[in-house]
């Protein structure tokens, strides 16, 4: 597995604010939307592209497209943080759902939500999910859309642990992972350290 950690002075400012215990709803969905653009940069690098003519007002030139853009699958609830950012840049990607739910007690990822087609037809595929702690709910994930003929499975991640990374590469299952930092290590109940907290209570709520 290829592995990406995104060195952006933007990038590590969102990622403070993020990590910063005193930053509200707004503020935390807004740098996570701000991250999610930065991360898509670089996940979105290794896309196939082709040429095609493009006429200016004074010639003709050739101009540069994504051979065929990829699927966004955000991992619910707290992949939707960054979603929007991912449509901005590529506003016409189609759009799957994994719903996962860790376990806090066993740490077992939950499945309760799958709108992935069955047959990806070899389109690349961006899937996000903020945080990969012990690796089980991308692990996963990967491993629904591996089945389904994927191109490039491109993990996007605003944070991970050492002990997630090492897992989804041992899965074999990623092709790449973005990530914002690989942080220090899990805590005894497998939270990033230092961290951000609970990504899907700090967007959304207490579920
Ligand atoms: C969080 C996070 C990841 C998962 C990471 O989701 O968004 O999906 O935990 O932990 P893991 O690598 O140990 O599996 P959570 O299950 O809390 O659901 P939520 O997004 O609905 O908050
Ligand atoms: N899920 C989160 O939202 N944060 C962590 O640190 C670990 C799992």
């Amino acid at each position: 597995m290829q592995i990406s950690v995104v060195d952006h002075p933007l990038a590590a400012q969102a990622l403070a604010t993020l990590r910063d215990v005193d930053t509200d709803r707004v503020g935390f969905r807004h740098a996570m939307d701000d991250l999610a653009g930065i991360l898509v940069y670089e996940a979105t690098r290794t896309l196939r592209t082709e040429s095609y003519e493009v006429t200016t007002p004074l010639a003709t030139t050739t101009g540069t497209r994504l051979a065929e853009p990829p699927m966004a699958v955000p991992i619910l609830r707290a992949g939707l943080g960054l979603l929007p950012g991912v449509l901005r840049l590529l506003p016409d990607v189609p759009t799957g759902f994994i719903g996962v739910a860790r376990n806090e007690e066993t740490l077992v990822p939950e499945p309760y939500m799958n709108s992935v087609p069955d047959d990806l037809g070899g389109r690349d595929v961006l899937v996000l999910d903020p945080m990969l702690a012990t690796g089980g709910s991308l692990t996963h994930a990967c491993g629904i859309l591996r089945d389904r003929n994927p191109g490039r499975l491109i993990c996007v991640c605003v944070l991970a642990a050492p002990e997630g990374v090492a897992a989804l590469d041992r899965s074999g299952l990623a092709d790449e992972l973005v990530v914002g930092s690989i942080d220090d290590h899990l805590n005894d109940v497998a939270y990033i350290v230092p961290g951000l907290g609970d990504a899907g209570d700090r967007l959304y709520g207490t579920a």
